[in-house]
């Protein structure tokens, strides 16, 4: 279909389980076990309402913020996924450009195709990425020769370890996938990987730090203690351990807890999973996340469309945030809190 069809990312979703062959879909849409988590990353979010505020002045909204230093259009950026080569061709690249013209963040993975030099050199010279770094059991050094490299680089600023991954989930869409032939290559992850190692990292590197993959208010706080840059709090969308709680409700704990703590805004915090919609970034700010990411959305897009669709999902997003900021009376998103939501059916 055309792209001047695709009114809404759920669209985009619904062409891919289409168009896009069959283990590779399987790839991209699966969670872990039973899906209980990647199902409720997105329902959870019909549970908050909203609370507008009327006769406001919103002629003007401004939905600009900054993460991690870097200003961004909107407070969202495209998260790190592997093996996106399997939809498109250009891979990283294309989400780079986009990223680049949007200017937004994209948060390069280390499975990527292309190497960080091929890929760097698609970006603008003021554009600023993010590098997601898995630990690898084979290869450690090379995790930290990704990290020299990036900071040659000169225009990556941030280093996101994940750390949800001390083995990969059960993901049985896939399996059934495998069982034809279809081959991930998958690198053997580090089960070792602890705060004593992330510590180590820190110490051999000048570039911000950020634990993607945070679950409780009890990490959170240990990350704020160390002074971590950002965490994101995130189960890999459903991708790892099933049953853990959708993240939306975990940034609803984590916030209050930092806050509680004296550690509220001293270090950054984002979120992903499940998000479709405007209103659901505007409903994560509204619980104090600073931005989010999103995944399969993007994946989706520039699997089908290339660089164009995943500019589309962009602008869609960017019309969708306007559209909630002024329904709601509100000109900027430092003004978003949590009167704006009504959480009785959320708790
Ligand atoms: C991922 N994700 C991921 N995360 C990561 O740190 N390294 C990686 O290589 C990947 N690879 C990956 C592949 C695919 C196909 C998906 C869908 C996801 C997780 C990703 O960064 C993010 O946490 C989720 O995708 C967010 O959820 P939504 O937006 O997809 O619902």
């Amino acid at each position: 279909p055309p792209l001047e069809k695709v009114i809404n990312l759920n669209d985009f979703e619904e062409i891919a389980s289409k168009f896009l062959k069959p283990e590779v879909w399987a790839y991209y849409r699966t969670g872990s076990l039973d899906e209980i988590t990647l199902r409720e990353n997105i329902r959870s979010f019909s549970k908050i309402f909203f609370k507008p505020r009327v006769l406001q002045d919103v002629r003007n909204v401004d939905t600009s913020t900054r993460l991690l230093g870097t200003s961004t259009a909107l407070p969202i950026y495209i998260t790190a996924f592997a093996n996106s080569e399997w939809g498109n061709p250009l891979a990283e690249k294309i989400y780079t450009r986009a990223a680049g013209e949007a200017n937004l963040i994209y948060m390069i993975p280390t499975m990527s195709k292309y190497t960080l030099e091929e890929i760097e050199s698609e970006a603008h010279s003021d554009q600023t990425q993010w590098l997601q770094i898995y630990i690898s059991s084979t290869g450690k050094e090379g995790s930290f020769d990704k990290i020299k490299q990036a900071e040659r680089l000169g225009n990556i600023s941030s280093i996101a370890f994940t750390i949800d991954t001390a083995q990969l989930g059960k993901r049985e869409s896939e399996d059934r996938e495998l069982g034809k032939g279809f081959r991930a290559q998958r690198m053997p992850h580090d089960p070792s990987f602890d705060w004593n190692t992330l510590l180590e990292y820190r110490k051999r590197t000048s570039l911000k730090i950020i634990l993607k993959g945070i679950q409780t208010k009890e990490d959170a706080l240990k990350a704020a203690e160390l002074g971590i840059d950002a965490i994101i709090i995130s189960n890999h969308g459903g991708r790892q351990l099933d049953s853990s709680r959708p993240t939306i409700q975990v940034l609803a704990e984590v916030v209050p807890y930092l806050k509680a703590n004296g550690y509220y805004r001293k270090i950054e915090v984002l979120v992903d999973g499940g998000i479709r919609r405007g209103n659901d970034v505007v409903k994560a700010l509204c619980l104090g996340a600073n931005g989010v990411g999103l995944g399969r959305s993007f994946l989706y897009s520039g699997s089908i469309y290339g660089k164009d669709g995943v500019k589309k999902a962009i602008e869609i997003l960017n019309d969708e945030i306007k559209l909630s900021l002024r329904l709601l009376g509100v000109n900027r998103l430092d003004q978003l809190n949590e009167n704006y939501l009504d959480l009785a059916r959320f708790h």
